[in-house]
């Protein structure tokens, strides 16, 4: 067995650490700097383990008689740090955490975690380590390597790194949940790890000159909630040392384990499959069978645009392997580090391929496009859902699987607990849960709030308007999940159509519900990559305007006399039911008295500059008018969120640069 040594090593602080909607993102330059990923690493596993720290002092402390005689090799490491480790204790999996800087040990991102944890926490802690883009690239193996080296540094037990380093997103989270065929005995929290670090920058486009990102997701598979991230950056800023170990790379293209020895015992980096975990989980939740039937008719026509994200190695194995889709039916399945030079984004704008294929753009292509057509972004945990010449609204699509959920998914036969979505998305799930007597929901935008209410089993099915639907399944919302639910309802709509009769389409599905609930007609504006001081004050100008409603409904009148009043405008707040956490300043809203909202947030997840995001919904009841075009139905209201907000005039723009 191979042994390592661990090491400090002295760093000061970056500024700008602070990790958005969904971990740090930044330009893959800014990552390149020296120590700036291994700082941020090292914060968030500090930030992770206080109580193993002080374990490990008053071990220290209190007990020096306990102290065990010096391992040959212990003796040797720089640091003199762990000499009072009592072998035979980690070997039964003791929490033994070095007071301070134990827990970090660092060298590159994915070799790098490893090592540090090994220091402090041995036997109780598995960090798995998942990252979404091809690693190909030598900076891109090496940032891996950065992380399993830390991680060692640090005292983590072991490492599980899928092969290639390829996992998507919902997969690290289906994996940390449940790792199939692992020895649980080894595992201290039963079969799951204790976090991962997953590497990704999610729907921005990847490349030496675009984004990379990492976040920390917790033993429940879900994001870190802000307690922690605000941890992580609060340690961001006074960093002054990581740890990491001298583990050699380890070939991650190869399934396997490799052991190493160091000074606190054995330490291993198992890489194993991306998807069999994941194909066995969805296999649990949906009938395969029936979906296998629908996507091997000759009637039912499929297409599936990865757009060159991770989730083109599950969609070969799930929807070509295990469920006969053509193999024709997958548009840019190969994972590229550079998703092909495109924008990894499902919606209309960015996935143009298919948005052609389906027969929704101005070129329409001769063939007679396919029943349904899906797309994910860079890591998978988003979709778009489009039937053909049809989109699918993302807000409608979660009300939509609410709705049939428990006659479709074998998973949600006996009925979901509740239903949740963000406070920008459209309220058609709502009327759903009225409908069917579910709990319900508003958690800001971030997938992370979902998470309590489904740990506390009060929520089955939630959706956000950002393209992401997901379920109790695991803690992150899931591209290919989203799809299988669809082809679920349309297998179940169709079951007793596939041999003669006429297939129930998407789109008669989507209308068919409108006719039951009535319409949420929804847009988004997104002005990207604005000024963030004049992003800043148009949000603070709107925020003075909620002072006086009167005004407010003056301005409204003034642009447009065929809208209905504001009848209450605030800063979006919510209270976690589960833990009673209050986030605050979470998107400004103006609330008509017809159930119209216009809604103003800045994104989380951009990574130059603001972006100013614009949600305009009006509520059609009567279902002789749910058939209009959207942004017509939405023109007025429009009018009235561009006059209001002063949208030209502070941000210089006459137009978003992308509408969805
Ligand atoms: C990520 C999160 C989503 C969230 C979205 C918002 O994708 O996982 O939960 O809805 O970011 O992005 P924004 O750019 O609007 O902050
Ligand atoms: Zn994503």
């Amino acid at each position: 067995m191979v042994l390592f040594n661990v090491s400090r090593v002295e760093t000061t602080p970056f500024d700008g650490q602070k990790p958005g909607t969904s971990g740090l993102r930044k330009k893959v330059k800014v990552f390149k700097q020296p120590n700036y990923l291994e700082n941020f690493v090292q914060s968030t596993l500090n930030a992770l383990t206080p109580q193993k720290v002080r374990v490990r002092e008053q071990f220290v402390l209190l007990l020096p008689e306990e102290v065990a005689s010096l391992d040959d090799h212990i003796a040797s490491s720089p640091l003199g740090l762990y000499s009072s480790l009592n072998l035979s204790q980690i070997d039964e999996g003791a929490t033994l955490v070095v007071s301070g800087d134990g827990r970090y040990f660092s060298k590159d991102a994915i070799q790098a975690i490893s090592l540090t944890t090994v220091l402090y926490c041995m036997l109780d802690y598995e960090l798995f380590v998942g990252y979404w883009f091809c690693a190909r690239q030598p900076e891109d193996i090496l940032c891996h390597f950065i992380i399993i080296k830390m991680a060692a540094g640090n005292g983590v037990r072991r490492v599980w790194v899928g092969q290639d380093g390829l996992l998507s997103t919902p997969a690290v989270s289906a994996v940390i949940r449940e790792r199939v065929g692992v020895d649980v005995s080894q595992l201290v929290s039963g079969s799951r790890a204790t976090g991962a670090f997953i590497l990704t920058a999610s729907h921005n486009p990847g490349g030496p000159n675009e984004d990379f990102g990492i976040k920390y997701n917790m033993e429940n598979g879900g994001p870190a909630p802000e307690g922690i991230t605000d941890k992580i950056y609060e340690n961001t800023k006074t960093i002054k040392e990581y740890l990491t170990a001298d583990v050699p790379d380890v070939d991650i293209a190869a399934i396997g384990v490799t052991s190493f020895g160091g000074p606190e015992g054995q330490f291993d980096v198992e890489v194993f499959d991306s998807a069999s975990d994941y194909v066995k989980l969805m296999k649990s939740i949906f009938d395969f069978e029936s979906i296998r039937k629908l996507l091997s008719s000759q009637k039912f026509t499929f297409c599936y645009d990865a757009l060159h994200g991770v989730a083109g190695a599950y969609a070969k194995r799930i929807f070509v392997e295990e469920l006969g889709a053509q193999e024709s039916s997958l548009l840019n399945c190969v994972p590229k580090e550079d998703f092909g030079g495109g924008h990894p984004d499902p919606n209309l704008t960015y996935a143009k391929e298919l948005v052609a294929r389906m027969g929704l753009s101005k070129s329409n292509p001769e063939a007679e496009p396919p029943e349904f057509g899906a797309a994910a972004d860079g890591d998978a945990d988003r979709n778009m859902i489009l039937g053909k010449r049809f989109f699918v609204t993302p807000s409608d699509s979660v009300a939509i699987i609410a709705a049939n959920a428990a006659q479709a998914i074998p998973y949600f036969s006996a009925g979901l607990n509740g239903v949740a979505r963000s406070m920008p998305t459209s309220a058609a799930l709502d009327v759903v849960a009225k409908d069917l007597k579910l709990k319900f929901f508003e958690v800001p935008t971030g997938w992370k709030f979902f998470g309590n209410l489904m740990d506390a089993g009060l929520c089955s099915v939630c959706g956000e308007e950002s393209f992401g639907t997901g379920s109790d399944h695991i803690r992150e919302k899931d591209g290919i999940w989203a799809v299988l639910a669809w082809l679920s309802i349309l297998a179940y709509k169709n079951k007793d159509n596939l041999g003669g009769g006429k297939l129930v389409t998407v789109e008669e599905i989507v209308r068919n519900h409108w006719a039951t609930y009535g319409r949420h007609y929804y847009t988004r504006y997104d002005y990207e990559n604005v000024d963030a001081g004049a992003a800043k004050e148009l949000m603070a100008y709107l925020v003075k305007l909620q002072s006086s409603l009167a005004e407010v409904n003056e301005i409204v009148s003034g642009i447009r006399s065929d809208v209905s009043k504001v009848v209450h405008a605030d800063e979006f707040e919510y209270k976690d039911p589960v833990d009673g956490s209050i986030s605050k300043h979470q998107g400004i809203r103006y609330l008509f008295q017809d159930g119209s909202r216009l809604v103003f947030r800045l994104s989380g997840t951009g990574s130059e500059g603001a972006t100013i995001r614009l949600y305009i919904e009006q509520y059609e009841k009567d279902s002789s008018k749910t058939g209009r075009d959207s942004q017509d139905a939405l023109a007025p209201l429009v009018a009235v969120a561009l006059g209001l907000s002063k949208m030209q005039e502070f941000t210089g723009r006459s137009a978003p640069t992308v509408i969805t």
